[in-house]
This record gives structure tokens, C-alpha cells and sequence, in this order.
């Protein structure tokens, strides 16, 4: 079994914020599950540095757009480990051996009949690097994303005939119907491709950063095609992870194509619904099963970008509540799928009820009682059989929703679980049973499944909090992360230490 995911690669033209940290940590999140599954697992992100937008912004700077290009893709990569995201190659669209790759395959797609020549007219989004169709324009002929106004262009190009691409993709799309999730994201993309395709640039005239078209050298390729083809072409040089046997080491494209989950968000589905699949079928190559497709994260109503001004800066909020607390907030409130508005107010709200109270006090809670009543040591025996009840079959549910990218669902279930554990301290009181000697089995019982309860929803949340699950795990002596080990029962844990608050309150 393997796993690959992808995050969308982020355009350089600005500085990440929390938008790209969300559809990061999302792929993080799958990421992990499936290592933890003992599966080959490989998560690519990385930076989209050709194009027009670029170009523009390195222009405005007074910066050639390669040292545009250099300075953000840095940000971008630091950004990685400070989220906690455990990706294992990050691509740069600008690394040669890409651009080599990008031109081989569109060569092929030429050869395949797929490219001619002609002349385009319409309606551009210079900060979408995108013609518009008529029915995504506003009024005032502005960008219904940027509220900037277009621009009317014309250049010669050549084309990719998308059109020759109508019936296999409606085709691709009654087959599969779980290619393209939720299923709003999925009729969107279909009812495009049912309007009737038309074909598409595939290079551009004007500019000159970009891929260098092999047969004309007067044009370079259009970003997205350069983008989309990093998905495939990472594959090929990046470096395998240490997990992997040699086998699997030996061809990453062999053990990881085609991509299982591309993370996208809204405003680039029709690239990769349309254009991706289409594309693949036109290079032979085999289509990706995938395409998760998330909301935005709003502020004050609006899509929060860094054009519009209305941003949350990722780093800020992880200074103070470190990553985890980030990671968490995001995946709880943000149902992946759909916009979510986000605010500091509600940050605050479930990192000082969840995360602090729920987790880190029953966490803590917990460990203290067994140190105070057991000198810190479990003594061996079942769990208590109504709270294995409830977690019968958890793990299995979990992997059902992280299967079909239903993160925030997944996370649900499992707080319902850290939930019940808190019930059961307050139903169990083992403050009271610790002052009855003829109640001591019965007050063993009690800090075990505690113990082996939190363990157990501590391993599943690894995906969500790397670093808090594994101090956790540590402090209760039982640092297994594979998903076998997050069974009830499963913990044999012996001996607890003691914690530092987990979620401190005075941050
Ligand atoms: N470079 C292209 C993607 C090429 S993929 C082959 C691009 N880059 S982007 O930097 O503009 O956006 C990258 C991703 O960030 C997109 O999925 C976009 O939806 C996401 N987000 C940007 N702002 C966002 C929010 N405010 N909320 C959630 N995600 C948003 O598009």
C-alpha cells in the first residue's frame, strides 16, 4: 500500500499566510495518519514560481523575479516545519530538473496531436494568471477573486485542445464519482465540462519567466501547465524517504503515481478538474484518484488573501500557542470542504476549552492521580468494559473519514471519545474511591482506563497535534504511534511521569 498527497504549490508573488498553512496542515494531517498506518506515504508541497503574477510583483519590487522567486519560496519552505508539516519533498517550479520534466511531457502531448497554433482574445486576471470565461466576470469587468480590473488580451499561443477531452471527461466523471469531493465541488466541475469545453493556451507570447517552450522559442509555458505537471514531476528527483524499502526507493513515480489526494482550495478546481485529468490523458499518464476540494478561510466576510489586506499571520498565532494549538483550531472550526470564517475570538474559545481544558486538564488530571494514589505505577488488568464499549471500533472510523478526507469529522469522533473520558472522572470521582481502602481494585480500574483512554485518543491525534501527542505519549510511558496501537486495551502502560501543562492558560 502507498499514500501520496499534495498540497496546491503556492505562488511567490506574496508572503504565506494562514490560508496556504491550512490546506498544508490538512495534507499534514492525512499524511501522518497513513505513515501511522505503516504505509509508504509521500507528501509533496512547494512553491509556484513562474508566471505572470510573479513577474509582476518582482517587477513592482524593483527584484528580478528570480530573486522574488528566492526570497518567498524560502518563507514558504520555513513555514513548513513551523506548522509542523512533516512533507517530504518541497518542489520549486524554478528547479531544473522540473522544467526539463515540464518540457518532455508537453513535447509528448504535442506529438500526441494535442497542441496547434492560433491566436487568443479574451478577458485576463493577471493575479490569477487566467483568461476568464464570460460567466465569471463581475461587472464592471473585474475579477469576481482580486476585484481587479481585467484586461482585454490578445497573443498568439499555442493551444491544448481541451476540447478533444469533452467526452472522456464526462465519461471520467459518471465513472468515478468520488474523482472530485464534496460532491457541490464535483456537480461544479461537471456541469463545466458539460457546457462544452473549449481549448485553452498552453503558452504564452509576452513573457518571458517561465518554462521554455522546446519548439518556439519565443514562448514560455502557461504557469498552470508548468504548476500542475510539479505533482508528477517531484516524483522523479526528489529524494526517497528513509521509511521506504529499497524497492520502493528506487522509483518514487513507480511507487507513488498516480497521486492519491491533491488538496485544493475553491478558486482552482477547474485547473485541476478539468484541465489536470485532460491533460494526463493527453501525456499518457495516469490520472491522480482524488481531488479533495476545501472552502476559505474568511475574515470579516471576505476571502482572506493577502491582495485584500485581511490577513491572520500564521507565525504570530504559533509563537504564542505554539503549532499545535494552529493546527487544531483550523481543523475543528474550519470543516474542511466548506468557507469557515476564522477570528482570534474563537482561536481563543477552543484552545481554552478544548484543547486546554477538555485534553490537557483530564491529561493532567489523570497523571497527578495516578502519582498521588499509586506512586505513578498502573497496576496490569482489563479497562473498564463500559468505556471500551465506546471506543469499540474508533480507530476503523477514524480511518473510514481520514479516507475520504473528512478531517474535521474524524477529529469529532475523537473528541466525543476525549469527552467521554471526562464524564467518566466526574461518574467515576477517584478522589472518593481513594479514601476507601475496600475500593482500591475498583479505584486501579478507574486510573487504567483513564490512562489507557487518553493514550488511545493520543495516538489518533498525532496527525492533528505531532507535538503535544508525543510528549503525552511519553509522559504515560507508551510512545507507539502506529494505528494498531490505538485499539483500547492495546497500551500495557506501567508507570506514568509527570507533565507540564500541555495547553498552558497564561500564554
Ligand atoms: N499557484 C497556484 C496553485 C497551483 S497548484 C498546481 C495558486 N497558488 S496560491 O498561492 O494562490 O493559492 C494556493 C492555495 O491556497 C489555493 O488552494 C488557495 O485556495 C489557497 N488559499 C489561498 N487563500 C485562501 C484562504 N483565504 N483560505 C483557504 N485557502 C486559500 O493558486
Amino acid at each position: 500500500m502507498s499514500f501520496y498527497v499534495t498540497t496546491p504549490i503556492y505562488y511567490v508573488n506574496a508572503a504565506p499566510h494562514l490560508g496556504h498553512a491550512y490546506t498544508t496542515i490538512a495534507a499534514d494531517v492525512m499524511a501522518r495518519h497513513h505513515r501511522q498506518r505503516g504505509e509508504a506515504t509521500f507528501f509533496l508541497t512547494g512553491t509556484d514560481e513562474h508566471g505572470e503574477p510573479v513577474a509582476d510583483a518582482a517587477h513592482a519590487l524593483g527584484i528580478s523575479p528570480q530573486e522574488l522567486a528566492d526570497r518567498n519560496a524560502e518563507r514558504f519552505k520555513a513555514l513548513a516545519p513551523q506548522i509542523e508539516a512533516s512533507n517530504d519533498f518541497f518542489i520549486r517550479t524554478t528547479d531544473p530538473q522540473h522544467m526539463a520534466a515540464v518540457q518532455q511531457v508537453l513535447t509528448r502531448v504535442r506529438e500526441n496531436g494535442f497542441v496547434y497554433q492560433g491566436t487568443y482574445e479574451g478577458w485576463y486576471c493577471p493575479r490569477c494568471a487566467d483568461f476568464k470565461a464570460e460567466n465569471e466576470i463581475d461587472e464592471d469587468l473585474r475579477c469576481p477573486i482580486h476585484h481587479i480590473e481585467l484586461t482585454r488580451e490578445q497573443e498568439d499561443s499555442y493551444f491544448f485542445k481541451l476540447s478533444a477531452f469533452q467526452e472522456r471527461l464526462e465519461a471520467l466523471f459518471v465513472e468515478r464519482e468520488d474523482f472530485v469531493a464534496p460532491r457541490s465541488r464535483y456537480n461544479e466541475a461537471l456541469s463545466f465540462i458539460r457546457s462544452g469545453l473549449r481549448d485553452v493556451p498552453l503558452t504564452r507570447h509576452k513573457l518571458t519567466w517561465g518554462v521554455p517552450v522546446p519548439w518556439d522559442e519565443e514562448h514560455v509555458f502557461y504557469v498552470w501547465f508548468d504548476a500542475l505537471l510539479s505533482y508528477y514531476t517531484a516524483l522523479a528527483y526528489a529524494p526517497a524517504p528513509p521509511t521506504l524499502d529499497a524497492e520502493q526507493a528506487s522509483n518514487l513515480t513507480k511507487t507513488f503515481w498516480p497521486a492519491n489526494y491533491h488538496l485544493i482550495g475553491k478558486d482552482i478546481l477547474r485547473f485541476h478538474a478539468v484541465y489536470w485529468p485532460a491533460l494526463l490523458m493527453a501525456a499518457e499518464l495516469e490520472l491522480p484518484e482524488h481531488i479533495f476540494v476545501h472552502g476559505f478561510l474568511l475574515m470579516d466576510g471576505e476571502k482572506m488573501s493577502k491582495s485584500l489586506g485581511n490577513v491572520l499571520d500564521p507565525f504570530t498565532v504559533i509563537e504564542r500557542f505554539g503549532a499545535d494549538a494552529l493546527r487544531f483550531y483550523l481543523m475543528r472550526d474550519v470543516p474542511l470542504g466548506q468557507d469557515g470564517s476564522v477570528s482570534t475570538a474563537a482561536f481563543e474559545q477552543r484552545y481554552e476549552t478544548e484543547l486546554a481544558n477538555d485534553l490537557g486538564n483530564l491529561a493532567s488530571r489523570t497523571i497527578a492521580m495516578i502519582s498521588r494514589y499509586r506512586g505513578g505505577t498502573l497496576v496490569p488488568g482489563e479497562v473498564d468494559p463500559a468505556v471500551r464499549e465506546d471506543f469499540l471500533g474508533l480507530s476503523e472510523r477514524i480511518s473510514e473519514c481520514l479516507d475520504r478526507a473528512e478531517l474535521t469529522v474524524a477529529l469529532e469522533e475523537i473528541w466525543q471519545r476525549v469527552r467521554r473520558l471526562n464524564r467518566y472522572v466526574e461518574e467515576q470521582a477517584p478522589w472518593q474511591l481513594a479514601k476507601d481502602e475496600a475500593r482500591a481494585g475498583d479505584l486501579d480500574r478507574v486510573l487504567r482506563t483513564l490512562a489507557e483512554g487518553i493514550r488511545t485518543v493520543t495516538v489518533l491525534l498525532w496527525p492533528y497535534l505531532p507535538v503535544s501527542a508525543e510528549r503525552l505519549l511519553d509522559a504515560l510511558g507508551a510512545p507507539g504511534l502506529s494505528l494498531a496501537r490505538a485499539a483500547l486495551g492495546s497500551g500495557g502502560i506501567e508507570h506514568v511521569n509527570p507533565l507540564e501543562p500541555l495547553f498552558p492558560k497564561d500564554v
